[in-house]
């Protein structure tokens, strides 16, 4: 599907400007994540890709919005600490839901989100399709991510044929 740039809809960002206003959020625009882009970035990409599946099968959309925004809300460089991939699967999801709930009042559905996105990795099974929707949309991003510059070099290439 093609998707729409974040910025210029506003349902969504009605349900999540305050959230991006926030330094604790702005933060993660100085981390990297998955070698070529930032946290922050990555961030509002899964929330806003969960959000746009959400309203097409008629899910929760503000828990989508607003859990896959805070769904790494931790602020270590995981390349720089001496932690096997599972640990820092587990690790990293449960600080997330606990700074998440220092900044916000979170429903049982946006806590359930953010701990179990790493699903999968952990033996922590969503509780909800909306959580489901999160973990997948995650690992999506997150290959993207990291392949981001061989794709445009693959497209590149396409071109010139
Ligand atoms: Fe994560
Ligand atoms: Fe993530």
């Amino acid at each position: 599907m093609k998707i729409p740039d974040w910025r210029q809809d506003q349902q969504y960002l009605e349900l999540v400007k305050d959230l991006l206003a926030k330094p604790e959020l702005q933060r993660l625009q100085s981390i990297k994540q998955h070698h070529y882009s930032n946290r922050f970035d990555h961030s509002v990409r899964v929330s806003y890709y969960s959000y746009l599946l959400g309203k097409r099968w008629h899910l929760n959309t503000r828990a989508l919005a607003r859990g896959g925004l805070l769904h790494d809300l931790f602020y270590y460089d995981w390349d720089s600490q001496q932690m096997d991939f599972r640990t820092h699967a587990y690790v990293h999801a449960h600080i997330a839901l606990n700074n998440a709930q220092k900044l916000t009042q979170l429903s049982p559905m946006e806590a359930d989100i953010i701990v179990k996105h790493m699903f999968g990795a952990t033996t922590q099974v969503p509780r909800y399709w909306e959580s489901l929707i999160v973990s997948l949309v995650d690992d999506k991003c997150a290959v993207q991510e990291a392949l981001s510059p061989k794709i445009l070099l693959w497209k590149q290439k396409l071109q010139f044929k």
